[in-house]
């Protein structure tokens, strides 16, 4: 049973985003049914790095997005991409230096995610629908 399903309520209206939010839940629900079920290690340490790479890929993206739009909000957002991207890293180490279970950490960066996805994501992308003038494609 999947830790928390992606669901279209979560849409920020940019389907490229919404896209890439959707396959982070899809690896974070696949790396927490992993670890419950003690999953081959080699398998749960790429997939560790798949979402590291794969959201670090993502963040860039928005972070071009919002200074082609002159958000604003960028520094503080690009601020918080950092703090995912720290607990990520951390996770990813503990796991590889042994800590085999991890799963309460998993749903604490699921929950950290899903608030940054409806806040500062959310804001961002109604900044670039209200002022048209200032838009560039997702
Ligand atoms: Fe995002
Ligand atoms: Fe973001």
């Amino acid at each position: 049973m999947p830790l928390l399903e992606w669901s279209e309520s979560y849409s920020v209206g940019l389907p490229q985003f919404d896209q890439d939010h959707e396959h982070m839940f899809t690896v974070l629900n696949y790396l927490h049914n992993a670890m419950r079920c003690g999953q081959d290690p080699v398998i749960i340490s790429g997939s560790l790095e798949e979402l590291w790479l794969h959201t670090e890929r993502h963040f860039r993206a928005e972070e071009t997005f919002m200074q082609a739009m002159h958000y604003p909000g960028f520094a503080a957002h690009k601020s918080e991409h950092l703090s995912v991207l720290l607990q990520m890293a951390n996770l990813k180490e503990r796991y590889e230096h042994g800590e085999a279970h991890l799963n309460s950490e998993l749903i604490e960066l699921l929950l950290n995610s899903l608030e940054h996805i409806e806040g500062s994501d959310q804001r961002a992308a109604d900044f670039s629908a209200s002022n048209p003038c200032q838009q560039v494609p997702a």
